[in-house]
């Protein structure tokens, strides 16, 4: 009898890729523009939240840290999101700009990997994207104060409430503590899986104003 059903399971659960290919030549020189047609792939897939990307931070003392946040924007020199500037990710930010991207479409058995520096945006393009936000998100960062600890859930929505009550009838300002980071790329990696873990790697590297590309081993 297996004393341990989990463990054998799990052991058990693998996946064959064989959907597509990525060769060295087939793949975009400008890896902005080969992310964006794997981007607009995602999004045709109707892939539950195509834009969804996880961010690792580091902190001053060299520990990791990672979440998904929502990519916003691709502009012409790298990748937005939109967070609260007094969060644990905003603090590590601040501390080591040097941060790691992964974007992960399962069901294209697609990831691409991009490592880079994050800097805030303006206060004018983060106003810009907050004023596009649905009155009730505008609310929510308002009423969020984003990784710290706080007495219950009720706090939070008695928050939202007088929040609501204070701004009724006006534009709800971008409040200071809220705004956009742009992470430009140094390196920006194309995993396409395939059969036998033999899976196609194709790796930008930014030598200034272009870029190198080179296969890597799976
Ligand atoms: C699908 C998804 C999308 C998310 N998008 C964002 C986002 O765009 N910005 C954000 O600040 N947090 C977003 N979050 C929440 C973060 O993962 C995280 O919980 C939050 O930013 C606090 O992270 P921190 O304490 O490490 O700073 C998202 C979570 C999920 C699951």
């Amino acid at each position: 009898m297996n004393k341990n059903p989990e463990k054998k399971q799990l052991a058990d659960l693998r996946v064959s890729y064989t959907k597509a290919s990525l060769g060295i030549h087939d793949s975009d020189p400008d890896p902005f523009v080969q992310f964006k047609h794997w981007l607009d792939e995602a999004i045709t897939a109707q892939l539950l939240e195509p834009n969804a990307m996880s961010l690792a931070t580091v902190s001053e003392n060299g520990h990791p840290s990672v979440r998904t946040v929502l990519l916003k924007e691709l502009s012409a020199e790298g990748f937005i999101f939109y967070t609260n500037y007094e969060s644990r990710k905003s603090a590590e930010i601040s501390d080591n700009p040097n941060v790691s991207l992964c974007f992960l479409w399962k069901e294209l058995e697609r990831q691409v990997l991009i490592c880079g520096s994050a800097s805030r945006l303006s206060r004018e393009s983060s106003e810009k994207y907050f004023r596009s936000r649905p009155p009730g998100h505008q609310i929510g960062a308002w009423s969020s104060l984003q990784s710290n600890e706080i007495p219950n859930r009720q706090w939070m929505q008695d928050r939202e409430s007088e929040l609501t009550k204070k701004f009724s009838g006006t534009d709800i300002p971008l409040p200071d503590f809220w705004g956009g980071y742009l992470v430009k790329p140094r390196e920006i990696e194309f995993w396409q899986g395939r059969e036998n873990r033999l899976h196609d790697r194709i790796m930008y590297r930014s030598c200034g104003k272009s870029w190198d590309k080179v296969r890597l081993s799976p």
